[in-house]
């Protein structure tokens, strides 16, 4: 049974946007909206692709004061990337999530993962996100994705643009998408991939226009992030490995924030590291073992070849092995091991951390309950 979120609704006067980033440090959800999750492992565990099952870890994550939740999108033949678990072969739409994700929470911001360049009109995503946005009471916001993988855009019988023209588009995509969000009249935009004769939208974004994020490593990622975003998704330029990690991020994010500061913007970056916390260091090392020994090895090799085949610029520093048990850091340990690391990630430049976990749930209860207390003690949560 579904329920809703017990959290009561913050009502300070500041915007969703605002209170994230007044946080120490930003604290997100990365939801496993496929099947697989992050990791293509055989291991026990309870994990699930289902709506319910999301909802589930959604409002759980708002009653614990999670700052985000966000959802992967993806566009998989059958059997998904395959192995004996077609990993990721099943997956529920971010967008649609999202909507139904509104009304069961408070104070959490839901991201919706849209693949701009398939086929969207920047009239369409700007309609819908209102209507979430309004749903929500404002908490919504769109992880603007301009598709990495080749084999995507065919299945919507589109060409693949390449690299830098498809933040060329999506920039265009989004400035068309913000003028209607902005426009209090009929709106005509003739762009170079997008036209508009008097188009309109109402209802309008709560607090001017939604929360825009995207995730990317390459200079015109990050120029379009300087641009436009109000975070930014990086990856570990060093793998996922973390002390590899932290010691490769205080350069990466300082040319960042220097991207950002040449247009006069100050660019949040969050991390997404994969969490295993158990009360000692053994056993949390025991669970990885376990997890990477039990790995479906076929899934794995094509996750990574997905990662190595095309043009895009993230994930280049990360090995195979790495992709078994997932996510773009891997921090495994105490309690006072992993927030130790969030320390150390926050004095490498990172504003925050999109976390995920092998066995959702009681992960996220025993984060909450062991880790959250601890990082409020530390000074990286309000
Ligand atoms: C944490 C993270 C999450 C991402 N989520 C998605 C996603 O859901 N769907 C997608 O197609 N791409 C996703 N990407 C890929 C980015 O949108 C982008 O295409 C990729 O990072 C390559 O960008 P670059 O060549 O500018 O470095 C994600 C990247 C990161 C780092």
């Amino acid at each position: 049974m579904i329920r809703a979120s017990t959290a009561a609704p913050i009502a300070d006067g500041r915007t969703p946007l605002e209170r994230l980033k007044a946080q120490p440090f930003i604290l997100g959800l990365f939801l496993p909206t496929q099947s697989g999750g992050w990791t293509p492992s055989t291991a026990p565990r309870d994990t699930s692709w289902h709506y319910d099952y999301n909802a589930g870890l959604t409002v759980r994550a708002d009653e614990l004061g999670f700052d985000l939740a966000f959802a992967l999108a993806q566009w998989l033949g059958k059997g998904g990337y395959g192995g004996t678990t077609k990993y990721r072969e099943q997956g529920i739409d971010p967008l649609i999530t999202t909507a139904g994700l509104a009304p069961l929470t408070r104070n959490i911001v839901l991201i919706s993962t849209v693949h701009v360049l398939y086929g969207w009109h920047p009239l369409h995503l700007a309609k819908m996100g209102a209507t979430i946005d309004h749903m929500s009471n404002g908490r919504w916001g769109l992880n603007v994705v301009t598709g990495y993988v080749p084999t995507e855009a065919p299945m919507f019988g589109l060409n693949h643009p390449e690299h830098d023209l498809r933040y060329v588009i999506a920039a265009e995509f989004l400035q068309a998408m913000e003028a209607l969000w902005r426009s209090d009249a009929n709106l005509t935009f003739d762009g170079a991939y997008y036209k508009m004769k008097d188009a309109f939208v109402t209802p309008k974004p709560r607090h001017g226009r939604p929360i825009i994020v995207n995730a990317g490593s390459s200079d015109a990622g990050l120029d379009f992030a300087a641009r436009y975003s109000d975070l930014l998704f990086i990856t570990s330029p060093a793998g996922a490995l973390f002390e590899d990690a932290v010691s490769s991020l205080p350069d990466f994010n300082r040319h960042i924030k220097e991207k950002g500061a040449a247009v006069g913007k100050k660019v949040t970056t969050i991390i997404n590291p994969h969490i295993i916390c158990r009360d000692t260091e053994k056993e949390a090392q025991d669970v990885f073992r376990a997890i990477a020994a039990q790995e479906d090895a076929e899934a794995v090799d094509n996750l990574m070849q997905s990662f190595t085949k095309g043009d895009n610029k993230s994930f280049r520093g990360h090995k195979r092995d790495q992709r078994i048990v997932g996510g773009n850091i891997q921090m495994i340990g105490t309690p006072e091991q992993i927030v130790d690391g969030m320390l150390r990630l926050k004095a490498a430049g990172c504003d925050g951390v999109q976390i995920n976990f092998f066995d959702f749930e009681p992960d996220l209860e025993y984060f909450g309950t062991r880790v959250l207390p601890l990082m409020v003690q530390a000074g990286l949560r309000h």
